[in-house]
């Protein structure tokens, strides 16, 4: 034995293991300025920036354009169109060509790039990009879905997810309900925006920096449009600062015309969205308008439904297509729908080409349903929240766990969940109270909203779900953990390290995170659909068994026992009835010439999905939760405010409480952003009018209702990571509950005959028309829905 022993670690617990309440690893960086994004890499002095010169028009021809004053300006090193770039000019996250700059001379939204500017500082390269001369033939265009459907602007012709005849059910009905939901989009307000920094190396090489939840796709994109291989391309990114889906597609520009630009100059250059910016540029939630026609019995049960989806997808494909399938996936959100017949037009815009947003396109399909609950129960006169629990799927005396897309719903929480938060946020008792309240208030009104939420989990492209991780052992013991996922902001590192220190059985701190990059682990998936730590975790769970396999098989040899007779022990390791530090084992083992790398791999099992039969299990499991949102409005000015908000959600075992608890908070508040005062507004020439804080508004700290929030206790079913659940983007559906809170409101104003038909965002404006119309002052009705 040449290593020196090593005293024996005596705990019996590791520190920061598995269902630690860990915290962030980056936390004190972020709240203290010392994390590094992309804009705060040390660069070069000969480091160069670009800029974009974006089309001020929504649809029209380019007659002529005049780049001459663009060249002459200060600073200003290179000027490119589409004929520069040596590749593919193109974007696109799908199969289907979105030009990176402006080809043919045609340009199909305000805020489209036609030519880049390389200079020698950001604001050089940002003013000389308004030089242009540019005449314009103006063409056109569309601007909401409601035209789009009108003159057959679609990506793909209407898909549909049925199961069994909705219509006849309907038509059949006791009675029946119809009604439309105009649901408007997101701005994602990243705090970071889009920012990449391209290195050139020898050769073909380069090396990217970016902002990205899919650094390989950027790999992709810059190769292609370099026209080099995937393997001169290499793309680290150590973290975002917000992603939410944001940055899934929307970053490719920036990478592909920083590489172009540093290959051609060999220059390193840099590039980042001003707000106004990265505000016109980037695609936003999709905007949706949803009609529906529900048959129901006297006592309120869903016999057929019908829905009509139309999303706004603005003027590129992007990543609509699986959005506006899983906002058909989520149409049924808890609910059992014996008939449904779900619609879906993917609707082609002339605007900003709408994206991922946490819970892509989900949230608008659940939206719909649970309009269409609350209006039955409005009408009906009844308690919505029993309107909704005779809904739930799997109520005992029949097999009602069929979805619309013909999944059996395996894993049904939502019952328990429901009847639990109920009662601890004194629903029943707080709602006498808001009907004795509202009595005597002839002002202010109160409302009150219990909603449930049902997301499925998995990329719903099956072969997406895969991950693959490296791990080194190094031989003081220490590991370096590298894997596909990104960090946002959402805690993925941190769980991910969690689970290497608890399968080597070492403490938090002696697992290095480090930057996903494209050369250690290769071929990833984006990190979205809240797969991150499903997906990753068991890659990495895969790859520390690997080196904790071989450093069983060395110890059983060395130790001369078996390898059932091996145990890691918090910090050693038992061998028969010896215990060796883990550091020392690991030495050891180096020293008889063991592997301590290894890279692991995972695929999610038991998915698959046809969609041309819109048939399969596209889900792995159903992460499930709800809320009750208590609010009061102002009758007179149409303003409100959250009370409170109780909320039960449902995370499996939890691999990190403190994490999880922040993530549904944050979950929360951003859906009820949404649903409630973040207003997009594109003016009549396709411009948007909100593409700054002054004009478009996020909840703020002291937007914040006084919050409860609760894990539910439960285990996942299938055999994810240590029986969690996925956590990123279920609870943002919670947020329906806020908007539900204030139709609540509004319906207390008038006598229960005029249902609110409240559109989202419900912004003090649109409260207050809703107030009028249950008070019977009819205002002229103009649907400005799904923009
Ligand atoms: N949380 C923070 N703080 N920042 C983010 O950008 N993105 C959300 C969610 N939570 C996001 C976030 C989205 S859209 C997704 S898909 C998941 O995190 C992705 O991470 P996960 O798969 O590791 O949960
Ligand atoms: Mo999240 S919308 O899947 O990036």
């Amino acid at each position: 034995m040449n290593a020196p022993s090593r005293p024996l670690s005596q705990k019996t617990e590791i520190e920061g293991g598995v269902r630690a309440p860990q915290r962030h690893d980056s936390g004190h960086k972020h709240v203290s300025g010392t994390a590094t994004y992309v804009d705060d890499i040390p660069t070069p002095a000969d480091c160069l920036s670009v800029a974009f010169g974006l089309s001020p028009k929504a649809r029209a021809r380019i007659l002529s354009i005049d780049l001459g004053p663009v060249r002459a300006a200060p600073g200003v090193v290179d000027v490119l169109t589409a004929a520069d770039i040596p590749g593919a000019n193109d974007v696109s996250p799908n199969a289907v060509h979105e030009p990176l700059l402006a080809e043919d001379g045609e340009v199909f939204f305000v805020g489209q790039p036609i030519f880049a500017v390389v200079a020698t500082s950001h604001l050089a390269a940002r003013k000389a990009a308004r030089l242009a001369q540019i005449e314009w033939e103006e063409l056109p265009a569309i601007l909401t879905v409601e035209e789009a459907v009108a003159a057959d602007s679609l990506f793909e012709a209407p898909y549909v997810m049925q199961r069994g005849d909705a219509l006849a059910a309907i038509a059949a009905a006791p009675k029946v309900i119809e009604g439309s939901i105009g649901i408007g989009g997101q701005e994602h307000f990243y705090l970071e925006s889009q920012a990449a920094l391209a290195v050139p190396g020898e050769d073909a090489d380069v090396t990217v920096h970016c902002s990205s939840q899919h650094p390989t796709e950027i790999q992709h994109k810059v190769a292609e449009n370099l026209a080099v291989p995937f393997n001169a391309v290499t793309v680290e990114v150590r973290r975002m600062g917000g992603g939410f889906g944001g940055k899934e597609s929307q970053g490719n520009a920036l990478a592909a015309i920083c590489a172009v630009a540093a290959k051609r100059l060999n220059r390193p250059v840099k590039m980042r969205y001003d707000r106004d910016d990265d505000m016109q540029i980037t695609g936003k939630r999709h905007g949706f308008r949803i009609d529906y026609r529900v048959g129901i019995d006297e006592d309120g049960r869903i016999l057929g439904v019908q829905f009509e989806q139309m999303a706004h997808c603005g003027w590129s494909l992007d990543l609509s297509m699986p959005v506006a399938d899983r906002a058909m996936f989520h149409a049924d959100n808890a609910y059992y729908l014996p008939h449904a017949y779900i619609r879906s037009y993917r609707c082609r815009t002339n605007t900003c080409s709408n994206t991922a947003f946490r819970g892509f396109g989900g949230p608008q399909g659940m939206v719909g349903i649970e309009r269409v609950l609350d209006q039955i129960a409005f009408e009906l006169g009844r308690e919505p929240a029993e309107i909704r629990a005779l809904n739930y799927y799997d109520r005992p005396g029949g097999e009602r766990v069929m979805t619309p897309y013909h999944m059996e719903v395996e894993d049904n929480v939502i019952h328990a969940l429901s009847e639990q938060l109920l009662a601890s946020s004194d629903y029943a008792d707080r709602r006498a109270k808001i009907k004795d309240f509202n009595a005597q208030s002839p002002v202010l009104k109160k409302g009150i909203a219990f909603t449930p939420v049902k997301f499925g989990i998995s990329f719903t492209l099956t072969w997406m779900n895969q991950a693959s991780a490296l791990v080194h052992v190094y031989t003081d013991g220490s590991v370096h953990l590298n894997h596909g996922g990104t960090e946002m902001g959402q805690g993925l590192f941190v769980k991910v390290a969690q689970v290497a220190a608890e399968v080597f059985q070492i403490d938090f701190d002696r697992v290095k995170i480090t930057a996903t990059n494209t050369g250690k682990s290769a071929n990833t998936a984006p990190t979205a659909a809240s797969s991150g730590s499903d997906i990753n975790g068991m890659a990495v769970k895969n790859a520390c068994e690997q080196i904790k396999d071989r450093l069983t098989a060395f110890a059983a040899e060395r130790f001369q026992t078996t390898p059932d007779q091996v145990r890691f022990l918090p910090g050693r390791v038992q061998v028969g009835e010896a215990q060796i530090a883990f550091e020392e084992l690991v030495s050891q083992a180096f020293m008889a010439r063991v592997s301590l790398s290894a890279a692991g791999h995972y695929a999610t099992p038991k998915i698959h999905w046809d969609r041309a039969a819109a048939r399969g299990r596209p889900f792995y499991y159903f992460a499930y939760g709800a809320a009750v949102t208590e609010a009061t409005i102002d009758t007179l000015t149409g303003e409100y405010r959250f009370d409170r908000a109780d909320i039960l959600h449902d995370v499996g075992r939890s691999l990190n409480p403190a994490i999880d608890l922040g993530q549904i908070e944050g979950g929360y508040i951003q859906g009820l952003g949404w649903l409630t005062m973040e207003e997009l507004f594109w003016d009549d020439a396709g411009r948007l009018r909100t593409h700054a804080p002054s004009t478009y508004k996020i909840p703020t700290a002291s937007d914040r209702p006084e919050m409860s929030i609760a894990l539910f206790d439960n285990e996942n079913r299938e055999e994810t990571i240590f029986r969690s659940k996925a956590v990123g983007e279920p609870p943002l559906m919670l947020g329906i509950s806020a908007l539900m809170a204030l139709s609540d409101a509004v319906a207390a104003c008038g006598d229960g005959t005029v249902y609110p038909d409240l559109d989202a965002p419900a912004t003090p404006e649109r409260v207050l028309r809703a107030v009028d119309r249950v008070r019977g002052r009819a205002w002229e009705t103009t649907r400005e829905s799904g923009r």
